[in-house]
Formats: structure tokens, C-alpha cells, sequence
């Protein structure tokens, strides 16, 4: 598992290193500042002039180390100060007398001048509002210069908690951030802002974070694998699971097609699709290894007994917001016994009708929506929801409860009682009508085969992605079709 704290968190494991371990504050700013002069080494940076711009927190005192260690290394330095020296912690103040001792002068102004490189030491995990006046100015101004720019910890104006820009921040090339990656160098935009990302062990303990319920997690792309679901050399279709898929409306046979797909292509073992009749004979077509199952108008035996049969449901996408689909829907939701994916127009149903959910049972259902559907759901705005997606998925998840999957470039999978997920594959090629199909198709698989809602949905987002990235290496960033991420999912299941 790979672990991404706040800066609440970041902020306990450095306490709590400091305190219980015994590691002086100086020291772990030795190391802070001793790992980002060896990275912008070994990244053979330009260091013949060299601007280092500190704040008076505890970033600015790994910044005044930096630049001592640069000094020493009798490299030209330029170090400005644009804190406040009253308000300067007692390790930052040493570190200053520090670098005066061997001999650095103190600036408090920031004059656009040709550096070769400028260290971002303004503010670390430590902001706390957004960035106005001067500092916002000194920010501007060192954007719009040719050096490379390298942030200590996070670039100066992004939240570490969520990526979002606090007024502004410092566009860099380059991030060294310590022990861990922060949450708010994972998501949009301040994975961007941070440039390449270089990850320095330094010693901060942060077991506990780990074990923390509150944390955001993901898996190692590398040891994908190990999560997928055993195939036995002596099993048969049934061993994978009977996928019911209630999805397409006239028009929209491809969503049906896209999630029975997938569900296929991830191994589930027998496919039904329940569609509208127009559907029938291209679905037939398309996808003669599942059985399809047409209506013409609500029937609630005929779903009753497609309840009975599946082990899995998977319903929604493409299916309308209309008379037929909203009944079929209720009595979906009100009685369905097995794991159940809702997706898409499903979604936009329960927007109209959330009494449909009352009385649910926990970690049955998994949500897919996307920003759009979530905000229809929870009435707050995509914005809102953009600048607090942890909070606003798990608060979501813990209100129903289902899973929810809040899809984006980085989905979030929310569920009570479980750390959060945040993927990290996939890539802009699947920013394309149907990719949600096929995730609801992906998940809807691995349930099939016995994987429980909250690690179905965590391994499908991941699937999803890395048959996304396998997909735009066939095809590259503008071609690819939903229907090719559905081989995307075959290329990387291949690699097992
Ligand atoms: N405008 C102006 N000032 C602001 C703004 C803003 N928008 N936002 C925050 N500030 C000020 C506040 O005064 C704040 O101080 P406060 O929390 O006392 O109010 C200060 O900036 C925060 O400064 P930061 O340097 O971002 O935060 P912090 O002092 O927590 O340090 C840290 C961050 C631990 C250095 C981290 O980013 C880092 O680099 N870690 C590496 C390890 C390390 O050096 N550890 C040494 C730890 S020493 C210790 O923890 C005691």
C-alpha cells in the first residue's frame, strides 16, 4: 500500500518523531536539506546562481539550511526572507543564525533577476489560508522566471490536503517532499504545480498514520496481481459468477455492450443483459456469449425472478430517466439480496428519489458517480465538491451507506469503517463517452468473483486505469474508444 498523509497527519508523525523518538527538529531539517541539495545534484540542476526564498515557518528553516549547504559547497546563494522575524519558529531562527555564520547575507526583497534556480521555501504543510499581498506578489512574480524552480515539501500556495490553489502557488519543476506524498500533491491541481515529485526518506515515523482510519491510501501499481481473484484449474463458469446487467435504453445499446464487455473481459463467468427491445438483436450481436433479456415495459415478476438468478447486479448506465427505468430501479434497490453496482442514470434516478435508499443494507451497493452525478446527489456543487473530495465521498459512503466511487482523474473510493482510496493510473485518453461503462463493467466483475464491495470497487478504479494507460500505448492520447479499454483491461490481465 502506498500512503498519502494531510498535513494534519504530517504534522503528528513529525511531532511525534521529534518527541517520542527523540530526533531533534534541527536534525530532521539536517536531513530535509541535505536530500533536497543532493537531488538537485543528481538531476544535474544548473546551480551557478541560485535563489533560495524563505517564509518564517518551519519550511523557511529547511530552506535557510539549504542555502547553507549551498554556500558551503561555495556556490553563489541568494537568500530572501519574506516572513516575519517575530513570528519565526525557534528552529527556523537557528537555522538563520546558521547560514549568517558561514557567511549568508539576508534579503527581504525579491527582485526578478536571472537566477538559475530558485528554492521554494515558503510555505511547507503549514498553510493555513489563502495567499495574499506581498507573498502572493513574490509568488507571481518567481513564476514568471526562467529558472527552475524547486519546492521544499509542497509548492508554496497548494493545499496539502486537497491540491487546490490558495489564491496562488509556485508552479514548479520539481518537488522533493519528505517521508511521504502529500494528499495534495496526489490530486489536481497540485500534482501539476509540484512538476516531478522525488520522495526523501528522512526518518519520520509514520506508522501510526498508516494504521489511522482517517487515512488515504492506494495500491502499488506493481504488485497489482497479488490483488486479482484466484482462478482454480478446476472451476467452471459458475465458480465466476452470474453479472445481471439492467442498462441501455433506445439509442444507447453501447452501455449495455460496455458493461457486459467488461464484466466479461475481467472474468465473470455468465453475462445477462435486461434491456429495452430495440436493444435485443444488436446486443445479440455485438455480444453473442451474453444472454439478453428484453422488455417492453415494466414487468416486475420478470425482474424479480433476474433478481433470484444473479449473484451481481450491475444497473443504470444508459438506461434513461423515465417512467419504465425508475420503477425498475426501485424494485431493484428495494430487493436485491446480492452485490449491486449502480451507475450513471441509476444515479440520477436516486438524485429524485433518495427514499429509494432508505433502509439499504451496509456495503451491499457501489456508487460510481462521477462529479457531475455527485453533485445531483448530494445537492453541494462541483466546485465544492472538488476542493473536498476525501470529506465529501466519505461523508456520502457513511450517510447511505454504500461505496462510493467519486470518479476523476483521480477517483476516490469512499466506504465507513475503511481507509480511502485514491487512484493514481489512468490517463486522459479514457476522458471519453462509455469509460464509465466500462468501469461499472470492471467492478462489476471482480464482485462476481467474490471480491467484497469496498476492494471490488478499489481494484476495478486501479484495473480501470491501468487498461486506460495500456490502451493510450496502443493508440496514443486522442483515439482511444471506450470499447478499446475493454481490450485495455485484456492486455494488462494478460500480464498475470
Ligand atoms: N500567508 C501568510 N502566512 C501564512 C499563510 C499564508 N497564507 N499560511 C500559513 N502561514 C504562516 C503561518 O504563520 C504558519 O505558522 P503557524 O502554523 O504557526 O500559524 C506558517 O506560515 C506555516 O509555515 P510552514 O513552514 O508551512 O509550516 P510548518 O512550520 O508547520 O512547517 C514543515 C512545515 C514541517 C517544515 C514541512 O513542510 C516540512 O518541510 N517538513 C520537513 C521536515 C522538517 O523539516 N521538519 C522539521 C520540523 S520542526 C518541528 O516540527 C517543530
Amino acid at each position: 500500500m502506498i500512503y498519502f498523509p494531510d498535513a494534519g497527519q504530517m504534522k503528528a508523525a513529525d511531532r511525534y518523531t521529534i518527541d517520542v523518538l527523540g530526533i531533534p527538529s534541527l536534525e530532521l531539517m539536517e536531513r530535509a536539506a541535505e536530500s533536497c541539495v543532493q537531488i538537485m545534484e543528481a538531476e544535474g540542476i544548473d546551480l551557478s546562481k541560485i535563489c533560495v526564498i524563505c517564509g518564517s515557518g518551519n519550511n523557511g528553516g529547511d530552506g535557510f539550511a539549504i542555502a547553507r549547504m549551498l554556500k558551503e559547497k561555495k556556490l553563489d546563494v541568494e537568500l530572501v526572507f519574506i516572513g516575519k522575524e517575530v513570528s519565526c519558529t525557534e528552529e527556523t531562527r537557528r537555522q538563520m543564525q546558521l547560514f549568517q555564520k558561514v557567511g549568508g547575507r539576508i534579503s527581504n526583497t525579491y527582485e526578478e533577476k536571472e537566477y538559475s534556480v530558485i528554492v521554494d521555501a515558503i510555505f511547507g504543510v503549514g498553510l493555513s489560508r489563502p495567499i495574499e499581498g506581498k507573498y502572493f506578489e513574490i509568488i507571481e512574480s518567481l513564476n514568471r522566471s526562467k529558472a527552475v524552480r524547486v519546492a521544499v515539501d509542497i509548492p508554496s500556495g497548494i493545499s496539502a490536503d486537497t491540491g487546490c490553489v490558495m489564491g496562488t502557488a509556485v508552479r514548479a519543476d520539481l518537488t522533493v517532499t519528505f517521508q511521504k506524498r502529500k494528499l495534495g500533491l496526489i490530486f489536481y491541481p497540485g500534482c501539476e504545480y509540484a512538476g516531478r515529485v522525488f520522495i526523501a526518506d528522512i526518518g519520520i515515523c509514520t506508522e501510526k498514520m498508516e494504521e489511522d482510519a482517517e487515512t488515504v491510501f492506494s495500491y502499488e501499481p506493481s504488485l497489482f496481481s497479488e490483488l486479482l481473484p484466484e482462478r482454480k484449474p478446476d472451476s467452471h463458469k459458475g465458480t465466476y459468477g452470474k453479472v445481471l446487467i439492467i442498462a441501455g435504453s433506445k439509442g444507447m445499446a453501447g452501455a449495455a455492450y460496455l458493461n457486459a464487455l467488461s464484466a466479461y473481459r475481467t472474468g465473470a463467468g455468465l453475462v445477462q443483459i435486461y434491456t429495452v427491445e430495440e436493444n435485443r438483436m444488436i446486443l445479440q450481436q455485438l455480444l453473442p456469449e451474453a444472454i439478453i433479456t428484453a422488455y417492453d415495459s415494466y414487468d416486475e415478476e420478470e425482474v424479480r425472478g433476474l433478481l433470484t438468478w444473479a449473484d451481481v447486479v450491475c444497473i443504470g448506465s444508459g438506461i434513461g430517466v423515465n417512467e419504465c427505468s425508475e420503477k425498475i430501479l426501485e424494485m431493484v434497490v428495494k430487493n436485491v439480496q446480492v452485490p449491486c453496482v449502480v451507475d450513471a442514470d441509476g444515479l440520477n434516478i436516486l438524485a429524485g428519489h433518495p427514499q429509494y435508499l432508505e433502509g439499504i443494507s451496509a456495503g451491499q451497493f457501489v456508487f460510481t458517480p462521477h462529479l457531475k452525478e455527485m453533485s445531483r446527489l448530494t445537492r453541494i456543487d462541483v466546485e465544492t465538491l472538488k476542493s473536498r473530495r476525501i470529506d465529501a465521498a466519505r461523508a456520502f459512503a457513511e450517510k447511505y451507506p454504500v461505496v462510493c466511487v467519486m470518479k476523476d482523474a483521480r477517483t476516490v473510493v469512499a466506504c465507513a469503517g475503511r481507509q480511502t482510496y485514491v487512484n493514481i493510473s489512468g490517463n486522459a485518453a479514457m476522458a471519453k463517452a462509455g469509460s464509465g461503462d466500462v468501469l461499472a463493467g470492471i467492478i462489476t466483475g471482480l464482485l462476481a468473483q467474490g471480491k467484497d464491495c469496498f476492494e471490488g470497487a478499489c481494484i476495478g478504479v486501479l484495473l480501470h486505469g491501468m487498461a486506460g494507460d495500456a490502451a493510450k500505448v496502443e493508440k496514443g492520447s486522442y483515439s482511444v474508444l471506450a470499447r478499446e479499454l475493454a481490450d485495455g483491461i485484456a492486455a494488462v490481465l494478460s500480464r498475470k
